[in-house]
């Protein structure tokens, strides 16, 4: 499973890069409307930083409006996905940003049905909101497994990108669904590190080690 961070930040970015185990970024309006600087400026060294996808949305809502800023957000880099909303308008842009070779990640889908319309439109990625649908009482997981299920079914190419993810059972249900990727703020990325047993069998492993090496000294 491919692991996006879902940021704008590039201070951030750069951080978990290093780590060597981020496979691309995803952002959206609100989180660049949080950085300083220009969006495309920024849009480019996150592209030059993670050196696979990074998705920046439109913000137009008709067909022409989306068209335009698609392709002006496709010129910044070779890596940028264009990401556009699921609606009438966004399906529609899809499938013309798609057929004219342009990546498109669908955003804000939150049910089986959007998620097959962008596929038929030619979707290089859907990006379900699991947390947002789970803030409102519905099972998110249970979305993604519905859109697996559907996608295997037609052989359908279009990756399925888990987003809006909240805490380390979104991402480990995730994988065991066979998600092609999870896309997870900073944060969360860190959370995946941690287990308190790793720190106190390292604590132990330490001291021990210290304690024999003084003792030959
Ligand atoms: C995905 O592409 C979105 O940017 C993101 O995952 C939304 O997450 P949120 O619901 O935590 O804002």
């Amino acid at each position: 499973m491919k692991l996006f961070i879902d940021s704008g930040n590039i201070k951030d970015i750069e951080a978990l890069v290093a780590i060597g185990i981020i496979d691309g970024v995803t952002t959206n309006p609100s989180l660049l409307a949080k950085e300083p600087g220009d969006y495309r400026e920024n849009l480019k060294k996150i592209c030059q930083i993670v050196k696979g996808p990074v998705s920046g949305e439109v913000t137009a809502i008709d067909v022409a409006g989306m068209l335009e800023q698609g392709r002006e957000i496709a010129k910044i880099d070779h890596y940028m996905i264009v990401k556009v909303p699921l609606t009438r308008a966004g399906i529609q842009a899809c499938k013309t940003l798609s057929s004219d070779g342009i990546r498109v990640n669908v955003t804000l889908c939150f049910s089986a049905a959007q998620a097959l319309l962008a596929a038929k439109a030619g979707a290089t990625y859907i990006s379900p909101f699991v947390g947002r649908l789970d803030d409102v009482g519905t099972n998110g997981m249970g979305l993604i497994k519905e859109i697996i299920e559907i996608y295997n079914n037609y052989d359908f190419t279009t990756e399925v990108l888990v987003a809006s993810t909240r805490n380390p059972i979104h991402i480990v249900e995730a994988a065991r669904m066979g998600a092609d990727i999870c896309t997870c703020p900073p944060a969360l990325i860190d959370q995946l590190f941690n287990h308190p047993l790793t720190n106190i069998g390292l604590d132990k492993f330490l001291k021990d080690w210290e304690k024999s090496q003084a003792g030959k000294a």
